[in-house]
């Protein structure tokens, strides 16, 4: 037995891909909703029907059920839920993160979450929180550590998860990704993050799920423990998640919230109910408001949100637009930006998973100018053939006494015609220039002067722009006039 990933479209660093567990497949990025046995708001077969192909439930609940337990044991989980797809338990280190202590060891829960037919097997990590110093997260790390590979030799056959840990430090995540890979796992989550996340820490997430897949290798598939809301899956993706298990849907539902994939609001505070699903077109928002079945509908509309969310960045991934639905989806709170600022601070780090060319490019604003495909294209620049005196013309004209005369496209820089059709330059849409993206184009010329310094350069712009060139390409003659 083995989980098995393969990748089958790329973009940034996240992909869409097929996991393969016991003979069933799951498409990625996945949504596996987390059921609890005990309160059912969505049922597994409803969910099914939805489209859902795998759910994550707690391995730590069935076995101290008195109701479930037997059964599970008896039946198999598959039988219990009534759901036939991928069934992934978690071994009851989430409420280790939450009440200190569990009372079950690690081989006991391996050998429940085996007996009760489980398709995903978890050891019990330790998610150590975001507070931890140093050596408690070094301590915890190397106890999970010793935890997964006790796993391994227990149960080599076994279909295990390998949790990264490691707290906030980024050097202890690479390290924990590494040692998991070394290992041979294929199906790696990465672990205590929900404290990250219900604290909006964004930042700390990326940087956190940046150093676990530096470690991880790119075929392995990425799992986000706990993860979240839906208006952070895109950014999530970005980074090379895989599969999220997301209670969201139930306890937002519980405390009356109505997900959006841009934040959520109060059901009180809804005039309207702006979303095609099921529900939401079945009845006005009062009527919601009003049911009886009011967390259950919630809760329902809720998982809509979310695997449409799911969908979209796949599509996303698959046209080569996961950016644009980036740049959209983290407009929606400022932490989301600071978190989507983060990740276009790796660009250079993201680069290298991302594709070479792209259907388009759409400028979202000064964020873009930081994306992979500006990056890319100041790295291919210097590659660009040129003679000994260089004109770079903002608006196409030219001025006699040039070897080579190469047109400009903020936020790329300089290009040649031949270049003219080809991506970025050719399927880039950019509004009125701003001088973010004139600056971003500027660095591109500088590229290209360092990489030839026997060239003479000048650059041939307007009147608005000549102070900034001048600023940013020093070294380059300016001609400017008024237009
Ligand atoms: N659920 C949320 N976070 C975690 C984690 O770090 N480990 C496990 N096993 N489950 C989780
Ligand atoms: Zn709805």
């Amino acid at each position: 037995m083995a989980i098995t990933f393969e990748v089958i479209h790329k973009d940034i660093a996240g992909r869409v891909g097929k996991l393969r567990v016991n003979g069933r497949t799951v498409r990625t990025p996945a949504l596996l909703p987390v059921v609890n046995p005990h309160l059912p708001l969505v049922t597994p077969r409803e969910m099914q029907e939805m489209g859902v192909e795998a759910l994550i439930t707690n391995a730590y609940i069935f076995r101290r059920s008195t109701e479930f337990c037997d059964k599970a044991l008896a039946e198999g989980l598959h039988s219990v839920l009534d759901f036939d797809g991928t069934i992934m338990t978690d071994s009851g280190s989430f409420q280790l993160s939450v009440y200190g202590e569990v009372e079950v060891s690690n081989r006991e829960t391996l050998e429940f979450q085996q007996a009760i037919g489980s398709d995903i097997i978890v050891p019990l990590d330790i998610p150590t929180p975001p507070d931890a110093g140093r050596e408690r997260a070094a301590r915890e790390l190397a106890t999970t550590m010793d935890r997964i590979r006790e796993a391994r030799e227990l149960f080599p056959d076994a279909n295990l998860a390998g949790p990264v840990q490691g707290g906030i430090f980024t050097d202890l995540r690479e390290e924990a990704g590494r040692a998991v890979q070394d290992l041979g796992f294929s199906f790696c989550p990465v672990g205590a993050v929900v404290p990250l996340m219900e604290n909006y820490r964004y930042q700390d997430l990326v940087e956190v799920v940046l150093a676990a897949k530096r470690g991880l290798s790119p075929a392995t598939a990425v799992h986000l423990f706990g993860a979240g809301h839906p208006s952070m899956f895109a950014l999530a993706v970005a980074m090379g998640c895989d599969l999220f298990d997301s209670a969201a849907y139930a306890l937002f539902a519980r405390e009356g919230r109505y997900i959006t994939p841009h934040g959520s609001f109060k059901i009180d505070e809804l005039a309207e109910l702006p979303c095609p699903c099921k529900v939401c077109r079945s009845m006005t928002a009062d009527e919601l408001r009003r049911s009886e079945d009011r967390e259950r509908l919630l809760a329902l509309h809720n998982l809509y949100v979310t695997l449409a969310e799911i969908a979209r960045i796949r599509q996303a991934v698959q046209d080569g637009t996961l950016w644009e639905l980036v740049d959209e989806r983290c407009r929606s709170h400022p932490r989301l930006l600071a978190g989507y600022r983060k990740l276009l601070a790796h660009a250079t780090e993201l680069e290298h998973y991302d594709n070479v060319s792209k259907r388009r490019f759409f400028y979202c604003g000064s964020e873009s100018c930081r994306r992979t495909e500006v990056l890319r294209y100041h790295e291919v620049v210097p590659r660009i053939p040129i003679g000994e005196r260089v004109l770079v013309s903002f608006d196409g004209r030219e001025v006699p006494g040039f070897d080579t005369v190469l047109n400009f496209k903020p936020p790329f820089g300089p290009y040649p015609v031949e270049l003219a059709e080809t991506f970025p330059i050719g399927q880039s849409e950019v509004p009125e220039w701003d001088d973010d993206m004139v600056r971003s184009g500027c660095a591109g010329i500088r590229a290209l002067m360092e990489a030839h310094p026997e060239s003479r350069f000048a650059v041939r712009c307007g009147d608005v722009w000549a102070q900034l060139v001048l600023n940013e390409v020093p070294g380059a003659e300016v001609y400017h006039e008024r237009v």
